[in-house]
Parts: C-alpha cells; structure tokens; sequence
C-alpha cells in the first residue's frame, strides 16, 4: 500500500471512529435499569418467594382492585433493584400464553430514559422491531411514558421515562393491603450488577452486533468455548455494555461431550431468554448468611476450589473459612477482587438462577471460577437427568 493510501484509509477509519463516537444511539439515552418483570404462573407465590427468600419487599400492587382486568403485578424492592412480578388472570393472557410456553421468567428488561419517544426512534432508526410505541399513562401523581421494542427471544426491551411521576410506581399501581413483609434478617442486595441472556447456537455474534449496531452498545469482553469449558461441555460468552451501568453478558452452547448447561435451559425455556440476574451487595457475607436463614440454597464447590482460590488469591487479607463454609467463590484481575455465589434454580424450570457478587475493583464476570462453577451445574443437571 502506499503511503498516501495508508494516510487516506486512517483518516477513513477515524472519521468511522467519530462518526460512532458522536452519533446518538440507544446506548447514550440510557439512564440505568428501572425494573425487570417476570412473567409467571402465580404472581403472589413468585412475589412471596423472592421476598421470603431473598430479601425483597412489596411496595406496589395492580390488579382489578386498581382497574387492571387481565393480570396481577406486585413491584418488589430492595436497595436500587426492582423486580415486577407479573402473571395473567385468564387462560388468553399473553402472560398466561407465554407461561405456557416458557414457564416462569424474566420477560422485560426496562430502562430508564429522559424521553422515551426519542429512545425508540433511535433504536427503530437502526433496525429495532418495534413492538409498543410510546404510550403515556396518567394518574393522580402524574404520567409515566413507556415504549418497547424485541430482542432475544420473546424478550423485550422497555424504555421507561417516570420524570413526570411522583407517586408509588406507577399508574394502575396502589400501596393499599400489600402482602406483610417476609420476616428475616436484612439481605443488604443494592443494584442490578447484569442480566445475562441465553441465546441459540450459532447465533451469539449476531444478537452481539445488534446490540452494537442498532443500540450502540459496546463488547466488554469475550470468552471462547476454550476459556469456558469442562470435561462435558462448552459454552461461548459475550459481553456487551452501555458505558454507563448496564452490563448484559450472552451465552451460546458450544459442542461438547455431553449436554451444554445453555442447551438444557434453551430446551427447558422453549428458547432464548433470561438466564441470570447478578445482584450486587457491599457485603456478601452478611447477605449470604441471610439469605441461606431464610431458605435460599446456593450451588456447592469442592473442598479443592478454597485450596486453589487460597493460593490463586493469596494477596488478599479475606476471611477464607467463612468463604468456604457459605460456598462464597473469590477471582481477581488487575483492578482488585470480587466474591460471588450462585442460587439454584429458582424457577420450577431448570432455567433462572440469581447471582450475588460483592465487587472489591474487579470488573470481571469470575472467569477464574468458571471451569469450578460449571462443573457445579453440571453436578445439579445429572441431578435431572439432563447432562
Ligand atoms: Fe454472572
């Protein structure tokens, strides 16, 4: 090549480079994660364990007592985190039919904006499928707008804009006769960490250049099917981000000797969809401890992980015995170290399972865990007969 041609293809890829770093996407109209509903069979059940177990506590309610007809919502707190906790009152219920079909679930993935409207004309400009346009609610404490547009699966992505609302939730919603808050020792959860979704084989660098293209997000990381794999099986991971807060990681199986954990979730689901929601806590120890009071049972690692965790992160002054007894795993990077623990399922499905993960300047997923943490998934999907 010659030298001016060099000159002109760099200035071609900086003039790329700008035009990306400038254009309004999707990516930069985000504020954070509003809330994340569940779509489930019995929303009271899904709402009481979530709470009993993990630490949650009901502050709203729809329903027809609030003049909604066809479901039930109940709006669960702790910390930053909201999860709503959706399900149908008629068999011709969309939540009903997708119940049927995916058993309980994580089906919106919402996000707070400035403006709604202009969110989705961003994400429609690119390419997304629209699936509600922008839709203003009114009550007595203001409006709240929202719009949405597909992603994997049967999931969607909402844009909620509240800036006009100052009341409980939302409209439709109230704060009269909630269920009593489960008794238990105080869980300390703060924040969505990330929401990692399952996607079908094959298919993993297309749903990541959606989210690059048409919402302008950007690859945090990517981890083969050699970095993540045991004896069975494999699985292929991508991290994609906002730059400002929201974290989603996606997974697609990779062959292997036996049956790929994203397989059986991709078979149990009916496809792609939620896998798992990490929620973060300045403390693990204390929320971990709570939590397993309060009957939540988490994934067990082998006396052998804590002697190789002992020595891969020896640096750091952490108390190893509790670690171990509570099943807490420990990875590192250059920034500092995490603590994480995975939930069972906590589904009746094996598909959806909670994080907790403490971050001490690490801003890594656990990769050090992986092989030890699959291998626990696998030891729980020979349980089902499904490895
Ligand atoms: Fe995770």
């Amino acid at each position: 090549m010659l030298a001016g041609e060099a000159y002109a293809s760099d200035m071609t890829t900086a003039r790329t480079a700008t035009r990306r770093a400038t254009r309004e996407s999707v990516a930069s109209q985000l504020l954070g994660w509003d809330h994340l509903e569940w779509w489930v069979g019995d929303a009271r059940a899904m709402a009481a364990w979530l709470c009993s177990g993990f630490g949650f506590e009901i502050v709203a309610h729809a329903g027809p007592e609030t003049g909604r007809s066809d479901r039930v919502s109940y709006v669960l707190a702790q910390g930053d985190v909201r999860f709503v906790v959706t399900a149908g009152l008629s068999s011709d219920s969309e939540v009903s039919r997708h119940v049927l079909l995916h058993g309980d679930g994580v089906r919106n993935l919402a996000w707070r904006v400035d403006d709604a409207s202009r969110a989705l004309e961003l994400a429609e400009r690119s390419g997304a499928a629209v699936i509600a346009e922008p839709a203003t609610e009114s009550g007595e404490s203001g409006s709240v707008t929202t719009a949405a547009i597909a992603t994997y699966g049967e999931t969607r992505h909402v844009f909620v804009d509240r800036s006009r609302w100052a009341g409980v939730w939302g409209p439709g919603f109230d704060a009269e006769r909630l269920p009593p808050t489960a008794a238990g020792r105080v869980v300390g959860l703060v924040s969505i960490d990330h929401v990692v979704g399952n996607v079908e084989e094959g298919r993993l660098d297309e749903w990541v250049a959606w989210y690059e293209e048409v919402l302008g997000f950007e690859v945090l990381r990517h981890f083969g099917a050699d970095q993540i794999s045991t004896q069975y099986s494999a699985l292929r991971s991508t991290v994609v981000h906002n730059g400002a807060g929201i974290v989603m990681p996606i997974n697609e199986p990779a062959p292997g000797l036996r049956r790929s954990q994203i397989t059986e979730y991709l078979e149990s689901f009916g496809g792609p969809g939620v896998q798992h929601i990490a929620l973060a806590t300045p403390s693990i120890v204390t929320a971990v401890a709570a939590m397993v009071e309060r009957g939540v049972r988490f994934l067990d690692m082998p006396p052998t992980y804590y002697e190789d965790a002992r020595l891969r992160c020896a640096e750091f002054d952490l108390p190893w015995s509790t670690l171990e007894r509570l099943g807490i795993e420990v990875d590192k990077d250059v920034g500092g170290y995490l603590l994480q623990i995975f939930s069972e399922m906590v589904t009746d499905r094996p598909t959806v399972f909670i994080e907790i993960i403490q971050r001490e300047g690490a801003t890594g997923f656990g990769e050090g865990n992986f092989k030890a943490l699959f291998e626990a998934i696998e030891r729980e999907q020979a349980r089902r007969g499904n490895l």
